[in-house]
């Protein structure tokens, strides 16, 4: 599958027949909303393990040199947390965009960390089949990865930093994230 999945997003799932739409987020999305959203609330999702498989060739890399950023890999009693935003299907036009590295929309059941109930919504995955995905590597590995990318957005550890500093901030302990994050820090 190529790597460019915008105009696969917009076939496979037309969205303005809906008022609102539900997004999960669980690596950039988390800490950088640069779109409108009507609310946002702290969520997660079963079946999904977070993991820095993907390649990034347009964000924190390039097509010569790509970065490492977080994908899903579906793992059966695996539960990743996240922020879920409301949004108006308009609002895809630019996240298709942001995401059009690999990620394919899937419909999924998120549940809300404050366990209040669960909504359907959707979430950017990007499959072992996409041209970008990198796959599995030691941590230390990945952390020297990430220490030596950068990209059009910026450097390759900031994204790994403000997802830590985010799941964080939303009390969650995530293995992989924090250990990539402290062999990170002992490579400075
Ligand atoms: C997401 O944050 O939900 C997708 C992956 C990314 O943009 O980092």
């Amino acid at each position: 599958m190529s790597h460019n999945t915008i105009a696969l997003n917009q076939q496979r799932q037309p969205l303005d027949h809906l008022e609102s739409v539900w997004l999960f987020g669980y690596g950039s999305l988390i800490y950088k909303a640069d779109f409108p959203y009507i609310q946002r609330r702290p969520a997660k999702i079963h079946g999904w393990l977070r993991r820095f498989w993907q390649g990034s060739h347009d964000h924190r890399g390039t097509p010569e040199a790509p970065g490492r950023v977080a994908t899903l890999i579906e793992t059966p009693d695996a539960v990743c947390a996240g922020m879920a935003y409301e949004v108006t299907p308009d609002v895809f036009a630019h996240l298709d965009h942001r995401e059009k590295n690999g990620y394919l929309r899937i419909f999924t059941e998120f549940e809300w960390l404050d366990g209040s109930g669960s909504v359907s919504g959707l979430v950017y995955v990007a499959g072992p089949d996409n041209e970008a995905f990198l796959g599995e590597a030691p941590e230390t590995e990945i952390a020297a990865h990430i220490a030596r990318s950068e990209g059009p957005r910026g450097p390759n550890d900031e994204y790994l930093l403000k997802l830590a500093d985010a799941l964080r901030e939303l009390g969650e302990h995530d293995d992989h994230v924090f250990a990539i994050e402290a062999a990170l820090k002992e490579q400075v």
